[in-house]
């Protein structure tokens, strides 16, 4: 399955009309970039406007009451699909914990190992999001990694779905699901390149232009 990694509700509401995408995931740095100047809540309305799936929003306060205050105001703007996007930690076990408990759906964030996986689906994590494009700038093969996460997930039967992040090149798409992700999230930008191919092209310049020129 794949999300789309934007902020942008144009973008994703001209994606969406493909059919391909289930979901939407933001962080704060992409919301910095994409909209900063605009009001969070009115940005992520317009992001449910758009995306009838589960929109990511990831908490930005560093203390376990306000991560769960902050949880339960982002929760308020659309109970059924906004999922809390909370950052690993300790704290962040905990907060995931209790939301879990609430019936909240979790997303949680910045995991680069299979230890931090674990532990958040362990805590109740509904989705894990583990950053290819970030473990791979530390030298580190990712693969293992994802697959090792969904091995112990399908021997526990845990019901977190595991996200691939971090999306860089079209081949850590094609990797991070044949090595077990439930999901992928692609910039638009890399989701554009996955249309391309020049011989398709080619393919069908030549059947329209024998067409055109057909005997008649
Ligand atoms: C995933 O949910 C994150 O938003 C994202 O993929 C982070 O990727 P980056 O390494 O490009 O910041």
């Amino acid at each position: 399955m794949l999300f789309l990694d934007s902020s942008d509700p144009r973008e994703i509401k001209d994606i969406f009309a493909w059919g391909v995408v289930k979901g939407v995931t933001t962080n704060p740095l992409i919301l910095a970039r994409e909209a900063g100047s605009v009001d969070l809540e009115e940005r992520i309305h317009a992001i449910l406007h758009v995306c009838p799936g589960p929109v990511s929003v990831e908490l930005t306060s560093e203390t376990e009451s306000s991560m769960l205050e902050e949880a339960l105001r982002y929760h308020a703007w659309g109970p059924s699909r906004i999922v809390i996007k909370v950052p690993f930690s300790e704290i962040g076990l905990r907060v995931t914990h209790q939301l879990c408990a609430r019936h909240i759906a979790t997303n949680v964030t910045c995991l680069m190992n299979f230890n931090q996986a674990y532990l958040a689906a362990l805590a109740g994590g509904t989705y894990v999001s583990i950053f290819s494009g970030r473990v791979r700038d530390m030298g580190y093969d990712v693969r293992p990694i994802i697959a090792a996460t969904r091995a112990q997930f399908d021997r526990e039967k845990l019901e977190a779905h595991i996200i691939v992040g971090s999306v860089r090149h079209l081949m850590d798409v094609n990797e991070a699901l044949e090595h077990g992700a439930h999901i992928v999230t692609v910039t638009p930008t890399i989701l554009r390149k996955m249309l391309h191919n020049p011989k398709t092209d080619e393919t069908i310049r030549e059947f329209n232009a024998a067409w055109a020129s057909r005997a008649k």
